[in-house]
C-alpha cells in the first residue's frame, strides 16, 4: 500500500472527490452524498466554477476547485469519481493513480488503446482499484439475464443483440455540431459493446463491421456527426452480435439486450416506465422513461456502491465484493470494438479487432444465484 493511501476503518466513510460536475457528474454527486452510506462527497473540481458552486452548496460540499489537480493531490481524499469529458479520462486516471487515489471513471476509459493502456499501467503500478461506468451490468434486468446465462438457460450463445436509442424531440438533436466525431461509437455504443462482451462470458470480440449515417441531422454529417449506426460483432466462440444506436427516439430512452443460444433465449430492458399498461378505445398504451438518470437510477447508484465497497475493503485489508466491477480489461475490450467500428464505418470494410488491440477475455465472474448485483 502506498504511503498516500489512507486505511479505511469499518466506521469511516470513503472520502470521494468528483471531477467533472456536468450532467452525469451531478447525478453521481447526489448518489455519493445521499444514497451511499459508506461514502462521503468531500470535494468537487470542474473548470466551470459557477456550476460547481451551486452543486457544492446544494450538497454541502466544503472543497471546490477549478483544477482537478487540487483534489487529486488532497491527502484527505481516498477516491476520485471522473465524469469529465472523455478526452480527459485517461490523463485523469493516470494522475489519480500516481497520487494513490482509487478511481471510478465514466466510459470511455480513453479515446485510444495507447492512452488507456498508459492509464491502466499507472493504476496497476499504484495497486489502486479502478472501475468503469458500465452501469447496465448493475440494472436488475441485465444482471438477471447474466445470471440466467451463467446458469445455462441459454446454452451456447449464438446470436446477441444490444441497442441504445437515446431520447429525442421532434425538433431533433440539440446542437449537433457540438457532438464530437465518433461519439456514437466511443460514448454511446461502447455501452452496447461492453454489454455484448459481458453477456458472452469467456469469448472475445474478433471482427467488426459497422454502417453509420446522420439520419436525424443530415446537415451535420459534413461536420462529422453520425447519429444512427448498426454494428455486427463476431466472437471467438462463433457467436454473432448486432449493436445498434440512434440519438433521437421520440418515445423515450430505450435500452435493450438479448442473447439467443442452443438452449433458449434471455432478454432484458425496454423503455416502459412501469408494467402498467392501459387498454382503451384508442388502443394499448404505456408510459415510457425519458432520461438515463431515471431508467438507470438504481443501476447508477449500485455501481457506485459496489465501487465504494471495493475501495473500503481494499483499504481495510479485508475481502471485497465477490463479483468484481467492470475494470481495465472490460474498458479496453469495449474500446477496441468501438475503435474498430469507427474504422469500419469510415472504410465500409470489416475490421479485425486484433488490428486495433490484442484482447484477452475478462476474468469470469462469480454470480451466485440470487445475487442482485
Ligand atoms: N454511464 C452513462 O450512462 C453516462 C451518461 C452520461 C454521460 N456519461 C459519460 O460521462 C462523461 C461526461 O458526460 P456528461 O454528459 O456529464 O458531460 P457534460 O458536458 O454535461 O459534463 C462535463 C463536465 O466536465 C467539465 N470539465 C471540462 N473539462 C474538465 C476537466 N479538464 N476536468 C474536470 N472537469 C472538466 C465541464 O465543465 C462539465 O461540467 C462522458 O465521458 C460521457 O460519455 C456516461
Amino acid at each position: 500500500m502506498s504511503y498516500l493511501q489512507h486505511p479505511v476503518s469499518e466506521d469511516r466513510p470513503v472520502r470521494v472527490a468528483l471531477i467533472g460536475a456536468g450532467w452525469i457528474g451531478s447525478f453521481h454527486a447526489e448518489s455519493v452524498a445521499h444514497r451511499i452510506p459508506n461514502a462521503r462527497l468531500d470535494a468537487i473540481a470542474d473548470p466551470a466554477l459557477p456550476a460547481v458552486e451551486a452543486l457544492a452548496s446544494r450538497l454541502r460540499v466544503g472543497k471546490i476547485s477549478a483544477d482537478p489537480a487540487d483534489v487529486i493531490s488532497d491527502p484527505e481524499i481516498d477516491a476520485v469519481l471522473i465524469a469529465a469529458p472523455a478526452r480527459f479520462h485517461s490523463g485523469l486516471i493516470a494522475a489519480a493513480a500516481r497520487a494513490g487515489k482509487d478511481v471510478f471513471c465514466e466510459k470511455p476509459g480513453g479515446r485510444t488503446i495507447e492512452e488507456l493502456d498508459e492509464a491502466l499501467e499507472a493504476a496497476e503500478s499504484a495497486g489502486i482499484t479502478v472501475q468503469f461506468g458500465f452501469n447496465r451490468r448493475y440494472a436488475a434486468d441485465f444482471a438477471a439475464a447474466r445470471r440466467l446465462i451463467d446458469g445455462g438457460s441459454v446454452g451456447v450463445p449464438q446470436l446477441l443483440r444490444s441497442l441504445t436509442r437515446d431520447p429525442g424531440t421532434v425538433a431533433g438533436i440539440a446542437n449537433p455540431d457540438r457532438i464530437p466525431p465518433g461519439t456514437i461509437f466511443l460514448e454511446t455504443l461502447i455501452h452496447d459493446f461492453d454489454t455484448l462482451n459481458w453477456l458472452n462470458p469467456g469469448a472475445v470480440p474478433v471482427r467488426v463491421h459497422a454502417i453509420a449515417d446522420a439520419l436525424v441531422a443530415p446537415d451535420a454529417k459534413d461536420g462529422g456527426l453520425l447519429d444512427t449506426a448498426v454494428v455486427t460483432v463476431t466472437y471467438s466462440n462463433g457467436a454473432i452480435a448486432v449493436a445498434e444506436a440512434n440519438f433521437n427516439a421520440l418515445y423515450g430512452y430505450d435500452v435493450r439486450g438479448e442473447v439467443f443460444g442452443s438452449a433458449g433465449m434471455v432478454t432484458a430492458g425496454g423503455p416502459q416506465a412501469t408494467s402498467a399498461t392501459s387498454y382503451t378505445a384508442a388502443g394499448i398504451g404505456a408510459d415510457t422513461v425519458r432520461l438515463n438518470v431515471d431508467l438507470f437510477h438504481d443501476a447508477y447508484t449500485a455501481e457506485l456502491a459496489h465501487f465504494v465497497d471495493a475501495v473500503k475493503a481494499r483499504r481495510a485489508g479485508v475481502p471485497g465484493p465477490a463479483t468484481p466491477g467492470p475494470g481495465g480489461t472490460d474498458a479496453r475490450n469495449a474500446l477496441a470494438v468501438a475503435l474498430a467500428a469507427l474504422r469500419s464505418a469510415e472504410t465500409g470494410l470489416p475490421v479485425d479487432v486484433a488490428s486495433v488491440a490484442e484482447l484477452r477475455a475478462a476474468e469470469p465472474e462469480f454470480h451466485p444465484v440470487g445475487d442482485g448485483a
